[in-house]
């Protein structure tokens, strides 16, 4: 697929691979809190086209605002007219890589997640920012709930980009690596 927009794709993976967590009741999560990494991710935010697919979308309305994002796209077949209240004034639209071609070229967009949304976008993006979580991070899960891994991207992403080391001031509970695609 030819890469033609600014789009990145921003994710944070745990040794062990894994990206976030089910719920007992269906909800998901992300199972730590580095704020080192939220800083960075908040970052990557900023002023641009925030995708995000329908479960973390349904997982982060209370403080999307807070990232203060030009706009958030989903990545849903189920948008509940009931979230744009939640949205705090925030644009918004829904997301398909066929939907993204017709956007115009000077639009930014950084793929927030989450796992089934990473696989769908990353073949367009031009950059992305992965970050390392030490397995010492990693909340204990209770009974019902379960690891969501995506080994497989982080795989494809230290394949496809260039990724070098970002420097922050903060303590380093985490890897952060920015980088761009190869050029073949
Ligand atoms: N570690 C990180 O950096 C990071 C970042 C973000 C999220 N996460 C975690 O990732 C997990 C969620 O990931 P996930 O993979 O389960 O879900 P997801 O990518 O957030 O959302 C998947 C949703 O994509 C929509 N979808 C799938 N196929 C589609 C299609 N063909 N057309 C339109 N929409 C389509 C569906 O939305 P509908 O069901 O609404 O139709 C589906 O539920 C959570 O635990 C979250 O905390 C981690």
């Amino acid at each position: 697929m030819t890469v033609t927009h600014d789009i990145g794709v921003a994710l944070a993976v745990s040794e062990s691979g894994i990206v976030g967590f089910n719920r007992a009741d269906g909800t998901t999560g992300i199972p730590w809190s580095v704020p080192e990494d939220m800083i960075w991710f908040r970052g990557l935010c900023l002023r641009r086209n925030v995708i995000m697919g329908g479960k973390t979308l349904r997982e982060c309305l209370p403080f999307l605002k807070f990232w203060y994002p030009e706009a958030v796209y989903a990545y849903t077949r189920a948008f509940d007219p009931d979230w744009v209240p939640k949205l705090g004034g925030i644009d918004w639209g829904i997301i398909t890589p066929q939907r993204l071609k017709h956007h115009p070229e000077d639009e930014k967009f950084v793929v927030v997640g989450g796992a089934d949304t990473y696989r769908t976008f990353l073949p367009l993006a031009s950059w992305a920012s992965l970050t390392t979580i030490p397995d010492s991070e990693l909340a204990t899960l209770a009974d019902g709930e379960s690891y969501i891994y995506a080994k497989d991207i982080v795989e494809t992403i230290e394949k496809e980009f260039t990724l070098k080391k970002v420097v922050t001031q903060q303590t380093k509970t985490c890897v952060i690596r920015y980088g761009t695609r190869k050029t073949t």
